[in-house]
């Protein structure tokens, strides 16, 4: 495994190789302790956010084929699998993948390797594509979303649940847990220290709500939608690729 080293700030994209490779060995180094972590760091309210985000997936319609973005561990995969779809996992760590694929063995997923930025599928090949807390970590975020308008079917959805900028009453005491808390549980839990203090910084650096909704009208998104998690803590967009395009 390539180590992991934090040399640079996280809105540090003017090399892109440089930015995805730290992304990818980031990954590759948490992976194996990345589930525990997701529950001992949110308290295991990214399961509520990601069952209401099955909820607005829906049950797929006949044959529907859904795209899983940087689908990690696979938690959003086996949620579309139980409404019916069939889904494909694409992430460029290899090693949140294998700890995926271990995981729902007996899934039938598909796991492919490929970025954001340049998705190896054809053109309109999905009716549905779905990022969770993976648009954040991507190098080039509008190349990624002009990818998943073009792999989507006309009419197709999107659906990003993304971290984004949580309000009042939330706000000050989340700033205060992301800024002595998750670091330090990180440190504690993972052994990768850094891979936590970028998990703060991203946050604090991805767009708000509105910022998102933006790119993705930007990227040719119509009928942008958002719903704020937790006070903001979260947030789930919503889009569609419009039906004649
Ligand atoms: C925080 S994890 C999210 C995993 C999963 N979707 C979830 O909700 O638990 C972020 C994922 O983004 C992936 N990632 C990083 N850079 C990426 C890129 N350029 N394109 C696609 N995925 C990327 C990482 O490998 C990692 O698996």
């Amino acid at each position: 495994m390539t180590e992991f080293t934090p040399s640079l700030p996280e809105s540090d994209r003017s090399d892109p190789r440089a930015h995805f490779s730290r992304m990818r060995s980031m990954f590759d180094l948490v992976a194996d302790r990345y589930d525990l972590m997701n529950d001992l760091m949110s308290g295991g309210t990214h399961r509520l956010w990601k069952a209401h985000f099955r909820k607005v997936a829906g049950p797929a319609p006949a044959g529907g084929q859904a795209l899983d973005l940087a689908g990690g561990t696979g938690d959003i995969a086996l949620a579309l699998t139980r409404q019916g779809w069939s889904v494909v996992v694409c992430d460029p760590s290899e090693r949140m993948m294998t700890v995926g694929r271990e995981r729902l063995a007996s899934v039938p997923v598909r796991w492919v390797a490929g970025a954001g930025e340049a998705l190896p599928f054809p053109d309109a090949s999905f009716d549905l594509v779905t990022v969770s807390f993976g648009l954040r970590n991507m190098t080039d975020r509008a190349a990624a979303l002009s990818e998943v308008r073009r792999v989507l079917v006309p009419g197709g959805r999107f659906l990003c649940l993304e971290f984004s900028k949580a309000f009042w009453p939330m706000a000050p005491l989340y700033d205060f847990y992301s800024t002595h808390v998750i670091p330090r549980l990180g440190a504690l839990v993972s052994g990768r220290p850094q891979a936590y203090s970028y998990l703060v910084e991203s946050i604090r650096a991805f767009p708000d709500q509105q910022g998102l909704a933006g790119l993705m009208e930007a990227a040719g998104f119509t009928g942008v939608t958002w719903e704020n998690l937790f006070f903001g803590i979260a947030a789930l967009h919503a889009g569609q690729r419009p039906t004649a395009s």
